[in-house]
């Protein structure tokens, strides 16, 4: 379903069982996106396996299709790309809709920057309303020449056939804005770089390498010397550590859950969330299980436990940046306060995570105080018992039923459904269609290992 024609739906989900089993849950979407692209820019047929079906990473195949690229899709999670190199792209007859996804306009405005052929970028309403001047300002000092109003959506980006290569220190720890660099440096004349003061995710950069191109990265350093072509090559994409996030939150906080999740990508950028869950003293085995793709893999094992309230170290935060709402849920169940801060970037996500997770938390009965980089999370005590015979209703710090609203932000809606299993009523929770961007199927995977979780 296309994010314009996408229903308004909503859930009812109240406490179902402890959860039990094994689980695997769907490709990583930044992965995804960044195999098709690369996958379109390269010489030859690059076959991507694991892809992610959500909506996100299917808007960026329909851009690179409208921009000239055939992608076959044999079968579910499997897409044959006809790369027409890095010089045959064509123009869109029209605008290019990115949908919902964030990672697929500033990538792709990179990858647009230093064409022969004017585009123009939109989002839907979520996405109209993110920051772009972070992509706008690197790329114009390479010499592109991007049109927008206020920095936001839509971007109109002119035909530009030569960029400039960069040396870039970026103010804010994002992988997007890095790959937006990375990818026009494909296009400049001299080597463009990018220093990070905090390492985000890495996956353009490997990715690059595994094309062909002659990059040089390590820990908040990447420097791309454009010259080469890229080789077609075949990506295998591991599971998303995000969609499996939501999973290890729910073992934790639900009495009694014993969980096993298999063959996780866990790239060091992407598990701060381990980190922080263990601060909080939750129960999880992480067991090697080889590599996918180049990616470090592993099978997670998680069963309920106690949780303490922690201060989550500003370090984290990059590495963990789309695991908040689930964090939250987490620390509105633990004993005592949790504190997050230097996170400010997460009001600038698909809905202000920091604004819409508290408001759905509180309609729940959570008590948190709201900062600008984060929030004091005031924990009832809920995980303390971790007696599974006990009924919901009789156990102190049981969240309420009630209704709360998502506002169309997939995590928000998934973030919800786990504390509703710890409520002592039916919660609805509006807004939800939008999960199907990220974790398509999550309500019946979730459902099959026990959680209480509908249609409304
Ligand atoms: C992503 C980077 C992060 C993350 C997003 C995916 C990527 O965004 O939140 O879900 O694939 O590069 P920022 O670059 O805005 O931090």
């Amino acid at each position: 379903m296309s994010a314009a024609s996408r229903a308004v739906l909503s859930w009812i989900a109240a406490p179902g069982r402890p959860l039990d089993g094994r689980l695997r849950v769907p490709g990583d979407k930044s992965i995804s996106h960044r195999a098709l692209m690369l996958g379109a820019l390269a010489e030859g047929t690059t076959r991507i396996t694991g892809f992610l079906e959500g909506e996100d990473t299917r808007a960026t195949a329909a851009v690179l299709q409208r921009l000239g690229v055939c992608i076959e899709a044999p079968a579910e999670g499997e897409r044959i790309v006809h790369g027409v190199g890095l010089h045959g792209l064509r123009a869109a007859d029209g605008p290019l809709d990115c949908g919902n996804a964030g990672t697929g306009m500033r990538l792709l405005a990179g990858l647009l920057a230093g064409q022969g052929f004017d585009s123009v970028l939109v989002g839907d309403a979520s996405l109209s309303k993110r920051p772009m001047r972070r992509v706008i300002e690197p790329l114009s000092a390479m010499g592109a020449r991007i049109d927008s109003e206020g920095g936001l959506p839509p971007l109109r980006i002119h035909a530009k056939n030569v960029l400039q290569g960069i040396d870039y220190k970026c103010e804010v720890a994002s992988a997007q804005v890095k790959s937006a660099i990375l990818l026009a440096g494909l296009y400049a004349q001299g080597p463009s770089t990018v220093r990070e003061a905090h390492p985000t995710r890495d996956y353009t950069e490997r990715m690059l390498a595994a094309f062909g191109a002659d990059i040089e990265f390590a820990p908040g350093l990447a420097t791309l010397r454009p010259g080469r072509r890229l080789a077609a090559t075949s990506v295998d994409v591991p599971a998303d550590f995000s969609s499996a996030a939501f999973f290890l939150v729910a073992a934790s906080v639900i009495p009694g859950s014993h969980l096993r999740l298999e063959r996780v990508g866990v790239n060091p950028r992407r598990t701060g969330l381990l980190e922080a869950l263990r601060l909080m003293g939750a129960d999880i085995a992480v067991r090697p299980a080889g590599e996918q793709g180049g990616e470090p893999l592993a099978d997670i094992e998680v069963r309920a436990a106690r949780l303490r309230g922690a201060v989550i170290p500003e370090a984290l935060v990059p590495d963990m940046i789309d695991e908040f709402p689930a964090l939250f849920t987490a620390a509105a169940l633990a004993e005592g306060v949790t504190t997050v801060s230097g996170a400010a970037e997460l009001r600038v996500k698909e809905s202000d995570r920091i604004a819409v997770m508290t408001a759905g938390l509180r309609a729940l009965g959570a008590s948190i105080d709201e900062t600008a980089d984060g929030a004091l999370i005031h924990g009832s005590g809920f995980t303390a018992n971790t007696d599974p015979s006990m009924a919901l209703a009789d156990r102190a710090g049981a969240l309420r039923g009630g209704r709360a609203d998502s506002q169309g932000d997939h995590r928000i809606a998934m973030s919800l459904a786990i504390a509703a299993q710890c409520a002592a009523g039916e919660v609805r929770i509006d807004d939800v269609a939008n999960v199907a961007t990220s974790f398509p199927g999550f309500e019946a995977l979730a459902r099959g290992v026990g959680f209480g979780l509908r249609l409304a």
